[in-house]
C-alpha cells in the first residue's frame, strides 16, 4: 500500500506539471503569434519604404517592339466600316440614325429650356484662327466633322466661312456637351439643373442666334463611340478638326479614329499643339501619329495639320 502511494507521487506530480503546462500553453502561443505578426509587418513595411525611396530598385518595363516597327493596324479601334454615304445624304443619315428623322432644332427652345439659356453666349479658344480659312479655301469641304465643340465658336466660324465661299457644307459637332470637371468655375453663366449642365442647349441657341441651324448638327455623345459609329454608318468628312480632350490618351484616340473618316484628299487638323496642358498631351499624340504613319506635321498658328499627301 505504501509502495503504491510512493508510486503514485510522481504520477501526481506529472499531472500537476502537465496541468500547469497546458494552462500556460495558450497565452504563450498567443504571445508568439503576436510577436511573429509584428515582426512580419515590420519587415514588409520597411521593404516597401526602401522600394519607394530607392529609385534604383524600380523595374523598368522593356518595350516589346520599337515605335518604328508598329503599324496603324496595331491601334485599330473597330473592324467594321461601311462605304461612304454621298455627301448630300450625310445630314439626313445623322437625323435618321440619332434624331428619329427630325431636326433637333424644330420648336427649339422648348419652354423648359428658354429660361435656362441666354440669347447668345459664344466663347472659345483660338476659334477664329487663320487655319480655318486656309483649309476651307483649299479643301472646299462638303462635310466637316468637329471633334470638341463646346459653345460652338469654331463651328460657327467655319459655317460662316463655308457660306462666304458659296459651299453647301454640313458641320457635324461631336461633343458630349459636359465640358470638363469644374469648367463652370470659368463659365459660371452656363446654368446647371440638378447637376446637369445645359451646354448643348446653349450651343443650339447660339446656332439659332446666327441662323446656322440648317448647316450644323450637334452629335451629343463621347468622341470615341461617335467616331466608331460614323465609320460603321459610312459618315466620312473632307475636313476633320480635333479639339476635345487634351491629354495624350484622348488626343491619340481621337486622332486615330478621325483619320479613318477622311475622304480622299481630306485633311485632319487640330488645336493646341503648343499648349502645356496635360503634359503637352496633344503635341505628343500628334507627333507619335505622324511618326508611326510617316506623315509630316504642318503648323498654322496654334493649330497642327497632318500632311498625309
Ligand atoms: C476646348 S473645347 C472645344 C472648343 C471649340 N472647338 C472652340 O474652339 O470653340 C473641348 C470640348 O470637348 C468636349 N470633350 C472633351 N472630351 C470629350 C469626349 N471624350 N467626348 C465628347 N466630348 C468631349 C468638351 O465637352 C468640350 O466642350
Amino acid at each position: 500500500m505504501k509502495e503504491r502511494e510512493e508510486d503514485q507521487i510522481p504520477h501526481h506530480r506529472q499531472r500537476r506539471v502537465s496541468h500547469v503546462v497546458l494552462k500556460l500553453a495558450k497565452p504563450i502561443t498567443y504571445f508568439l503569434l503576436l510577436l511573429l505578426t509584428y515582426t512580419l509587418g515590420y519587415l514588409s513595411a520597411s521593404s516597401i519604404g526602401n522600394a519607394t525611396s530607392l529609385p534604383t530598385t524600380r523595374t523598368r518595363l522593356r518595350p516589346t517592339r520599337r515605335i518604328k516597327d508598329l503599324k496603324l493596324d496595331d491601334f485599330r479601334v473597330s473592324n467594321h466600316c461601311s462605304n461612304p454615304v454621298p455627301s448630300d445624304l450625310v445630314r439626313q443619315t445623322i437625323l435618321n440614325r440619332i434624331y428619329n428623322a427630325r431636326s433637333p432644332f424644330v420648336d427649339f427652345p422648348p419652354d423648359h429650356v428658354s429660361s435656362l439659356v441666354r440669347p447668345q453666349r459664344i466663347g472659345g479658344w483660338g476659334s477664329n484662327g487663320a487655319v480655318f480659312e486656309h483649309l476651307i479655301e483649299r479643301v472646299k469641304p462638303k462635310t466637316i466633322i468637329e471633334i470638341g465643340t463646346f459653345l460652338g465658336a469654331s463651328a460657327i466660324h467655319m459655317a460662316r466661312l463655308t457660306r462666304q465661299l458659296g459651299l453647301e457644307t454640313q458641320i457635324l459637332c461631336v461633343d458630349d456637351f459636359r465640358g470638363w470637371p469644374g469648367f463652370r468655375n470659368k463659365f459660371k453663366n452656363i446654368k446647371m439643373v440638378n447637376g446637369d449642365v445645359v451646354l448643348m442647349y446653349q450651343f443650339m441657341q447660339n446656332l439659332v442666334s446666327v441662323n446656322e441651324t440648317d448647316s450644323v448638327l450637334p452629335i451629343p455623345f463621347s468622341t470615341g463611340s461617335t467616331l466608331d459609329k460614323f465609320c460603321e454608318w459610312g459618315v466620312y468628312a473632307d475636313l476633320i478638326e480635333v479639339d476635345a480632350g487634351h491629354n495624350f490618351m484622348s488626343a491619340w484616340s481621337d486622332i486615330n479614329r478621325a483619320y479613318r473618316l477622311l475622304r480622299p484628299g481630306g485633311v485632319l487638323f487640330g488645336h493646341d499643339y503648343f499648349t502645356a496642358a496635360d503634359n503637352r498631351g496633344v503635341r505628343r499624340a500628334v507627333r507619335l501619329f505622324a511618326r508611326v504613319n510617316g506623315f509630316k506635321i504642318i503648323l498654322d498658328g496654334q493649330h497642327w495639320i497632318i500632311d498625309s499627301t
